[in-house]
Parts: structure tokens; C-alpha cells; sequence
């Protein structure tokens, strides 16, 4: 399942993550700098924010009410395009997800 992420500088990185991953999980993997995953995903941290880009196109795994409340401490302002990344668990529905990372977790 491949996944693009944008860092703070504009280039970008394709990373080949596993089904059952979340996107948190594959940056930390891949060591993309930008993520950090305090909290090991368990949406206690907000320090896993993304901006999806490409929503549009992709079916994405519905917000549940603790990410909800947890993207109101992100530290970068949020977005229409936010998502914490730990709940985005990678399945095939997910490939060619584009992911941008704010400047600050
Ligand atoms: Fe902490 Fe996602 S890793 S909220």
C-alpha cells in the first residue's frame, strides 16, 4: 500500500507500508521526519497530524469521536484536511494516499 508523504520542506517521500499499519506507524518505520507518534497511536497525543491531500479519491476510515477531540490540541492549526495519522489504518482502499505534515507536532 503506498503512501506519500509531503514534508515540512515540500519533498516528498513514497513509502510501500503493510495492510494493517497505520499511516503513524509507517512513517516512524520508514524514519520520515515530521511524525512523531507520542502516544504509540493511541489518540491520547496529536503529535501524529497529517493533511490528507487526495481525500477525494480515497475512501477514508470514518473520524471517531476521541480523534475528533484530539485534533483540537494539535500543535500546527487544523484543517478540513486533518487527520491523526495513527487512525488511518493502511488496507488497499488506502493506496496512493498522499499525506502533507504540518511544520510543527
Ligand atoms: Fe498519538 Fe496518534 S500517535 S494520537
Amino acid at each position: 500500500v503506498n503512501v506519500t508523504y509531503v514534508l515540512s520542506d515540500g519533498s516528498h517521500r513514497s513509502v510501500d507500508g503493510q495492510i494493517g499499519q497505520s499511516v503513524m506507524e509507517t512513517a516512524i518505520g520508514a524514519d520520515i521526519d515530521g511524525i512523531t507518534g507520542e502516544c504509540g497511536g493511541n489518540v491520547m497525543c496529536a503529535t501524529c497530524h497529517v493533511h490528507v491531500q487526495n481525500a477525494a479519491d480515497t475512501v477514508l476510515p470514518t473520524m471517531q469521536p476521541e480523534e475528533e477531540e484530539m485534533l483540537q490540541c494539535t500543535t500546527s492549526p487544523r484543517s478540513n484536511d486533518s487527520r491523526l495519522s495513527c487512525q488511518l489504518v493502511l488496507d488497499e482502499t488506502l493506496n496512493g494516499l498522499v499525506v502533507r505534515l504540518p511544520q510543527e507536532q
